[in-house]
């Protein structure tokens, strides 16, 4: 932060779903990553001004309301549970805005978070400087804290990656327990419902984001999230799902033969897919940059789409002209951590940045050719494959976090049949 800084940062609010029900509450990420504090309509002050280093307002204990909605920290709980300096009602922030701001050169703030908030900073900047003449200095500069804090989280500390590494065993687990779900008349709710029963009854929260379950055509649909169709035999069930631990996310994709044999078509693009995805994973080590890993994957696409008749002529014109994204429309990468698509900077000076130890990624690529495909050999209509793991960059390579997970196909039919 700098010295003579103080940043406020507000946590999330209750939403409402519809009419007066709410939906759960989720912290705001960066606020749980300061503070552990997960409760709605929370503010944290950090400063560095020489007052408390760390204030939470918190809305306070309340016999009535937590009759209703359960227990709260309160201010006791806040300085005992989450070591805060000083804690205070949230009703009494505006009240105190004018003190804690007093001796700030710089404030750490993000605008249009929260109206009420802003306009009470605003209108005490604006009476401080009617005050210059008597020695009152405001700040000269409200800067927003995510340009530090996103740098921070992109990095993940050991206990992070402890967390990290238990959301990826749920993963498999709930995984392993739905493979033998890709069975002809199975719903795909059924097998979201499975995955989803399996996260939570290991202790994760649920899903870190709208679970996927896509068969045949459905898995040409990116973020397919109806799950709503019956499975066919000779279809491919394409899952897209991880839970979220301790607010991390995990982020895992999958597809499985239905009725457990890989045959045909579907058979020759989950290869090619799995090719990439293992070209793609190889090229993942300090120095290298996301844009290398999505190349290696684009690379070996191509060449596939070349091999299947889907495209025709040299690979490097096709990549050049970026022919290939007729059939593979995505990134390879994202971030990943407290937020599925994770923050942190992608570039660095207008550069794909370099891979460092700590980050964690996805790798994902896939193939899809959708049903009304024109330029497609009919018999690929409507067959969509992605391979999807979680990578952490290491001092020497990568740990591939959800290397468990059955993706070679005779390990993926061995799964699906149940053995
Ligand atoms: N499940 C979201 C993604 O793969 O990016
Ligand atoms: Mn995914
Ligand atoms: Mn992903």
């Amino acid at each position: 932060m700098g010295p003579d800084s103080v940043a406020l940062l507000c946590g999330a609010r209750l939403a409402t779903r519809s009419a007066d029900t709410q939906f759960p509450f989720r912290q705001d990420s960066d606020f749980h990553y300061l503070t552990g504090f997960d409760h709605p309509h929370a503010v944290a002050v950090l400063r560095t001004d020489g007052g408390p280093a760390f204030t939470l307002y918190v809305e306070p204990r309340q016999r009535d309301a937590e009759t209703w909605t359960g227990h709260r920290p309160g201010v006791e709980g806040a300085v005992r549970d989450y070591g805060a300096d000083e804690a205070h009602p949230i009703e009494e922030l505006s009240g105190h805005v004018p003190g804690l701001i007093e001796r700030a050169r710089r404030l750490l703030f993000i605008l249009g978070r929260d109206a009420a908030l802003d306009a009470r900073l605003t209108e005490t900047l604006e009476q401080m400087r009617l005050r210059s003449r008597t020695g009152v200095v405001p700040a000269s500069e409200i800067a927003d804290p995510r340009a530090i804090l996103h740098e921070m989280r992109l990095f993940k500390e050991p206990a992070e990656i402890e967390i990290m590494r238990r959301a990826a065993a749920i993963t498999l687990a709930a995984h392993r327990a739905t493979a033998p779900g890709a069975r002809a008349g199975r719903f795909e709710y059924e097998l979201e419902a499975m995955l989803e029963y399996h996260f939570r009854k290991r202790g994760a929260s649920g899903p870190a984001y709208g679970t996927i379950v896509g068969g045949g055509a459905n898995a040409t649909v990116l973020h397919y999230v109806s799950n709503r169709a019956r499975l066919r035999d000779g279809d491919l069930v394409l899952i897209d799902a991880g839970c979220e631990l301790e607010g991390y996310a995990s982020d895992v994709t999958r597809s499985y033969p239905v009725g457990g044999r890989f045959e045909g078509p579907g058979a020759a693009i989950y290869d090619i897919v799995l090719e990439a995805q293992e070209a793609s994973i190889a090229a993942a080590k300090p120095g290298a940059t996301l844009e290398d890993v999505h190349t290696a994957a684009v690379r070996r696409l191509t060449e596939g789409m070349v091999s299947l008749g889907l495209l025709a002529g040299e690979v490097d014109g096709l990549v050049e002209s970026g022919a290939y994204k007729a059939y593979y429309m995505h990134r390879t990468s994202h971030w990943l951590g407290l937020d599925v698509h994770d923050v942190g900077a992608y570039t660095c000076e207008g550069r794909p940045r370099a891979l460092e130890p700590g980050m964690v990624f996805t790798v994902e690529p896939g193939l899809y050719v959708r049903m009304d495909e024109e330029k497609a050999d009919p018999r690929l209509h409507g067959i969509g494959v992605r391979i999807e793991d979680n990578l952490l960059v290491t001092a020497d390579g990568h740990e591939n976090l959800t290397a468990a997970i059955a993706k070679r196909p005779r390990d993926v039919e061995a799964w699906v049949v149940g053995s």
